[in-house]
């Protein structure tokens, strides 16, 4: 990848915990080993669904180092049933693995042995013998069963006259695949019990989610519990809250009275936790013959699993996104014998964006229109469903300010006008949109009379830079110099920090640290960051230390409580009552396509974006560039296949499971467009985490398109599509 030299100003520092991860001193969750730590091993169920009729463990048994093996007739009720969080309570998914002898879909543990070695559980796994009573599956989203969402839709208007006067229309179907997040780190959990305390080591992105729920269902004092997940190794969703895992490693602890870790495989992880799910979608636009939007529909369905019924529901924003006076939007769940999804990067802004992003792009081509002035026509700084005012928009500064750097100004229209050789070449543009949350968060900060600062909240250190930020705003609300301070972070035992989600980190525990260094400065009568270390000397004392707890704007009144409590969940975007609040941006990129063997390049991309305050403009950079590499691998590899008798995955590896590589990703560019929005969060920071990845797959159709006059709805785009 060629990037463009970075300029380095003083608040790009480089990340603190950097020297730690390259030298290989960062100690992850399955790092950790104590003294007589015992290994364990899962089995997965072969069937789509059905029940065990039994186990012959016999063979397994006999392993040498062989401990003990778990089956639904040892853990049965020991673990009980409990809520999802799609129905108030903790669990990623409903589905109790070793509950009962019920499977509900493929890849749902059946077994856990537990063994001296890793090896020894891993040979033994392998002895047990399963036999199945197999019932009939759907596992195809378009086999699946529909369940309208009632609470996701949104009208306005009159859609259906709006849509018989219209002289320009689109009506089309899209599609996108099951995908896995496939962070690098494994789904580890490591549980320790000293009497009756645990402690749980597990890459989280929310710990006091994993504390309480596992509280919950293991029947203990949350207080017993302590959840250290100091370094995440990319979670992206995959490790938001809490599975089914960890209670099964944390019973095993307890009945064998030794430390337990469990590493599951790469591909048991593909069902262990949530994923992206297949979506379809069906958007109708009608304009007036200047572009201007009079009428659009967008209905979205989204296959979950029977057990929990969850949607990413999008449409809620792509509704907001243009001016239009008559908008209808729906959402469906659709349930089918599979383990339940989740969150993945931008998780319902990645597919929703995809439809309409590439719809627009249609009418664009119906009108003779350049897609980037249909954009502008159809700017709006009020939400047209609520009549709300978005608290900044720079959407079209974006579009102008990568457009530029592209080069987009001399592309000729024409589908397939473009060549170069034996190469097509197709330029297409998409907005990329993301809303801005927040939620409840607490952070302790002390000043010592040394001059050092120590910042303590139980944020997810996921690489994304949090503990740098961290950091950084203490030190500048402080008058120190970054290296002065220390940022513990990652242990469930420190002020409690919202999910690692939504984008909403920075939103939501930067505006903490700031209170709680305004409160230092207060007790310092300090009037000024630089004042404060003078005022420290002076005052004689040998440390000051607050605590700042901060409920954002939409967050109920009970939000702090329930940041406690591991269930406060990020406020803003389209939910809140006076005011819509995005971070928006354009993606540009050029495509390739071989006109004898019709691969499919991308060579160069440009994005810009304007996210409110860039705190750290390195870090951010990362994030935008991957979501952008992310988005480009999402289009044209990313997918999981599936055996459409039994659910299985049948590609749950990185050798099969496609990504790029270095050599699939040319220039990527990422502009930070400056914004400035105070109202947002007291940080004006509106996020940079997922939006890179938005946009992106609708860019690269749409230059598909221009490449070879070939509208390309389902993802991911393949040589086969454009033969
Ligand atoms: Mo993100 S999918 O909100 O971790």
């Amino acid at each position: 990848m060629n990037l463009p030299l970075f300029p380095t100003p003083a608040h790009a520092v480089p990340r603190v915990e950097g020297r730690a991860k390259v030298t290989g001193a960062a100690r992850y969750a399955s790092d950790v080993r104590l003294p007589r730590t015992a290994y364990a091993y899962l089995l997965t169920s072969r069937i789509g669904r059905g029940a065990v009729q039994a186990f012959d463990l016999t063979s397994a048994r006999a392993v040498p180092g062989v401990l003990d093996i778990l089956t639904h007739e040892m853990v049965g009720d020991a673990i009980p049933q409990r809520p999802s969080l799609y129905a108030g309570g903790y669990l990623a998914d409903s589905v109790r693995p070793l509950g009962s002898a019920e499977v509900a879909h493929w890849g749902q543990p059946v077994a856990m042995v537990l063994a001296e070695t890793f090896e020894a559980a891993r040979e033994a796994a392998g002895r047990v013998d399963i036999s199945y009573d197999e019932a009939p599956t759907a596992v195809a989203i378009d086999a699946g069963t529909v369940q309208p969402l009632e609470p996701m839709t949104v009208t306005t208007g009159d859609v259906a006259a709006a849509f018989s006067a219209a002289p320009v229309t689109v009506d089309a179907r899209y599609s996108t695949p099951t995908q896995h997040q496939n962070p690098m780190e494994l789904f580890a959990t490591h549980c320790v019990w000293d009497g009756d305390r645990l402690t749980v080591h597990e890459p989280s992105q929310y710990l006091n989610n994993v504390k309480f729920g596992l509280a919950d269902q293991l029947g203990i004092e949350p207080d017993r519990i302590r959840v250290v997940s100091t370094y995440v190794g990319g979670a992206f969703g995959a490790k938001g809250f809490l599975t089914q895992r960890t209670a099964l490693v944390a019973l095993a602890a307890r009945r064998l009275g030794r430390p337990v870790v469990l590493v599951p495989t790469r591909e048991q992880g593909f069902t262990l936790s949530g994923y992206r799910a297949e979506t379809r979608h069906h958007v109708e636009l009608a304009a007036d013959r200047d572009g201007r939007l009079t009428a659009m529909r967008h209905e979205g369905w989204e296959l979950t699993s029977r057990a929990d019924t969850l949607a990413m529901g999008a449409a809620s924003m792509t509704a907001r996104l243009y001016a239009c006076p008559n908008i209808s939007v729906r959402v469906n769940a659709v349930a089918a014998d599979r383990s339940t999804p989740g969150f993945m990067r931008a998780p319902g802004e990645m597919p929703y964006g995809f439809a309409l992003e590439s719809a627009l792009d249609e009418l664009a081509v119906k009108l003779a229109m350049d897609p980037v002035e249909l954009r502008r026509v159809n700017d709006t700084l009020t939400d047209p469903v609520g009549g709300l005012p978005y608290t900044s928009r720079s959407l079209m500064r974006c579009f102008d300010e990568a457009a530029a750097a592209f080069g987009w100004a001399a592309r000729s229209p024409e589908p397939g006008s473009m060549t170069d050789g034996d190469w097509r070449v197709g330029w297409g543009c998409a907005a990329a949109f993301y809303p801005t949350y927040a939620g409840a968060s607490a952070a302790r900060v002390r000043l010592t009379a040394d001059g050092r600062v120590h910042v303590a909240s139980a944020g997810h250190e996921l690489g994304q830079g949090m503990t740098t930020m961290m950091a950084q705003v203490a030190a500048e609300e402080l008058g120190v110099s970054v290296d002065r301070v220390a940022v513990a972070i990652g242990d469930s035992d420190l002020p409690p920090a919202i999910v690692a989600g939504g984008s909403s980190s920075t939103a939501s525990v930067a505006p903490a640290i700031m209170a709680a260094c305004a409160a230092i400065r207060r007790r310092l009568d300090a009037a000024t960051p630089a004042a404060v270390i003078p005022a420290m000397e002076a005052s004689g004392m040998g440390a000051v230390e607050e605590l700042a707890e901060i409920r954002p704007h939409g967050v109920a009144p009970d939000g702090m409580r329930a940041l406690y409590r591991g269930q406060a969940g990020p406020a803003g975007g389209v939910h809140l009552p006076d005011r819509v609040q995005f971070a928006l941006g354009a993606q540009f990129v050029e495509v390739r396509v071989h006109a004898l063997t019709h691969e499919i390049r991308v060579p160069r991309a440009v994005g810009a974006f304007a996210c409110g305050r860039i705190i750290n403009p390195r870090t951010a950079h990362s994030q935008l560039v991957g979501g952008m590499i992310w988005g480009i691998g999402s289009a044209l590899f990313e997918a999981t296949e599936i055996d459409e008798r039994n659910g299985a995955y049948i590609n749950a590896n990185l050798a099969e499971y496609l990504v790029p590589v270095n050599a699939d990703i040319g220039d990527v560019q990422a502009i930070m467009v400056p914004e400035e929005d105070r109202a947002v969060n007291a940080a004006g920071v509106k996020g940079v985490g997922e939006i890179g990845v938005v946009g992106v797959a609708a860019a690269i159709a749409n230059a598909v398109y221009h490449a070879t006059g070939r509208r390309v709805r389902d993802l991911p785009i393949r040589i086969e599509h454009v033969l």
